[in-house]
């Protein structure tokens, strides 16, 4: 796709992206408001951490050295910057009623990005923060007026049990995928 058309294809668009915290959301982050001037709203769901409140989080992230040069070029594109508060580990992404219903209505592009990577953590806690986290991501999705796209980040290694080279594609899993969610519950 040419980079007009991508520009066209924001225009107007309301995105929601979790993970706007980490290393991957902030580059995001900051390479849609500059790339993309059109899009309407960000909405970035954070969750509450250490004591400090998802609407506190905003600022912090904001004040990283990535967004110094379009602070300088654009500093009014930081307002379509909106903080929904969640956690992706809850159903319905432990958003507010009266949020889920905004957004549902408004969004269009969902960026799934949020995970945790820590690989010495209990199996269970994974399960739940990543594979389950996915499914209330997909389950919001199917509920969206209208969905362009969802794009889920996540990691190469994801089939390392397959020996020597690991495609780009999708590996199936010879069982319902459900069965396996069961089985490691
Ligand atoms: N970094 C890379 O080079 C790279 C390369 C390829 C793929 N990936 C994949 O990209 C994804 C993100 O990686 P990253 O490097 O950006 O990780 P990261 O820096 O650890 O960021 C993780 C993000 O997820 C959020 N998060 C985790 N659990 C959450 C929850 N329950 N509810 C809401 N937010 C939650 C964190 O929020 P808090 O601030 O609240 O903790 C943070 O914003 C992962 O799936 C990773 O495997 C990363």
């Amino acid at each position: 796709m040419s980079s007009a058309r991508v520009e066209d294809f924001y225009g107007g668009k309301s995105i929601l992206l979790t993970g706007a915290s980490g290393y991957l959301g902030v580059v995001l982050l900051e390479s849609l408001l500059r790339g993309f001037p059109k899009i309407r709203s960000i909405y970035i769901l954070l969750r509450e951490k250490k004591g400090v409140k998802p609407e506190s989080r905003k600022e912090p992230i904001l004040k990283k050295e990535i967004f110094n040069k379009l602070k300088e070029k654009q500093p009014d594109v930081f307002d379509k910057v909106h903080v929904i508060p969640g956690d992706v580990a809850l159903p319905r992404m432990g958003m507010s009623e009266s949020n889920f219903l905004k957004l549902i209505e408004e969004v269009t592009v969902v960026f799934h990005v949020a995970a945790s990577i820590s690989f010495v953590k209990p199996l269970r806690f994974m399960l739940v923060s990543n594979a389950m986290g996915l499914d209330y991501v997909l389950d919001f999705c199917r509920q969206l007026k209208k969905l362009d796209v969802l794009v889920y980040t996540s990691t190469a290694y994801s089939n390392s049990n397959r020996e020597k080279v690991i495609e780009e594609q999708i590996y199936r899993l010879p069982f319902p995928a459900q069965r396996f969610l069961d089985e490691i519950k």
